[in-house]
């Protein structure tokens, strides 16, 4: 879902397909990559503050850093996909999302052809679905979540904004994940059961109580822990 544009952007040129690409390291490629196998959208610029002018990244442009934004809005450059990972760096997709706000882009939901998802699952703008991920029935994904590849939502699971699914994560059917948290690689969570905002789950745990906001589960746990 794209926002509708607002009365500012029926001045000016205006590109349909063009979007920003912002931030420039790995998760920038997987974006592009996302970007190509997509219809109705083309890759126009890379935004980096760290990165050359004139460089590029995946064979596109690095137009500049976050002073760049207004004159891509000018070029007629009206959608952006956050191409910041961020999972050694908590917040830094949220700070990224606010700036691209204020500065007047909109987020096309991203899902590359070979995820599935039921017809029933509603994805929120900014979402991001990765190869071979299976969204399911019913199942909601906020804005800005991050589904990698090889992901399992299962039916009704409401999975908040800006979580980060990584690779192979499992949520079983009706599971709730709270803002901002993130899922570990092949972790597995029981049906029903609610992640915290914020919280960590690493890498294999597997989840089968609640885990409260800001909770951490470490790599490899059962969470709880099963009594000595
Ligand atoms: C975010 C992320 C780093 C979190 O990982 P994590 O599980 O919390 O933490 P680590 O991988 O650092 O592992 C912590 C410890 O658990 C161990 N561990 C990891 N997986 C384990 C498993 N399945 N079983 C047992 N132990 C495990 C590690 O060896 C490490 O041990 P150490 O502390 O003795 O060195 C990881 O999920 C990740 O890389 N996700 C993103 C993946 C990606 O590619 N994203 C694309 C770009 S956005």
């Amino acid at each position: 879902m794209t926002a509708l544009p607002g009365p500012e952007d029926l001045v000016g040129p205006y590109d349909p397909e063009a979007v920003a690409v912002f931030g420039g390291g790995g998760h920038a490629k997987q974006c592009i990559d996302l970007l190509q196998m997509t219809t109705g959208h083309r890759a126009a610029a890379v935004v980096d503050d760290t990165l050359p002018v004139g460089s590029s990244v995946h064979g596109v442009e690095v137009v500049g850093g976050v002073d760049a934004l207004a004159a891509l809005r000018v070029r007629g450059v009206r959608l952006a996909v956050n191409a910041v990972g961020g999972i050694f760096h908590p917040g830094a997709r949220e700070s990224v999302f606010a700036t691209l706000v204020e500065a007047g882009f909109a987020f096309p939901v991203l899902v590359h052809p070979t995820a599935w998802v039921e017809p029933s699952a509603a994805l929120a703008a900014g979402s991001q679905v990765f190869a071979q991920s299976y969204i399911g029935s019913a199942a909601r994904i906020g804005a800005g979540a991050l589904v990698n590849v090889g992901v399992i939502v299962n039916h009704d699971c409401v999975v908040g904004d800006m979580v980060k699914l990584s690779p192979g994560a499992m949520l079983a059917g009706e599971v709730a994940v709270g803002e901002s948290a993130l899922v570990g690689m092949g972790a597995t969570v029981n049906v029903r059961l609610r992640i915290g905002a914020r919280a960590r789950v690493g890498n294999g745990a597997t989840v089968v109580a609640d885990v409260p906001d800001d909770g951490v589960v470490r790599a490899g746990a059962r969470w709880p822990a099963r009594p000595e």
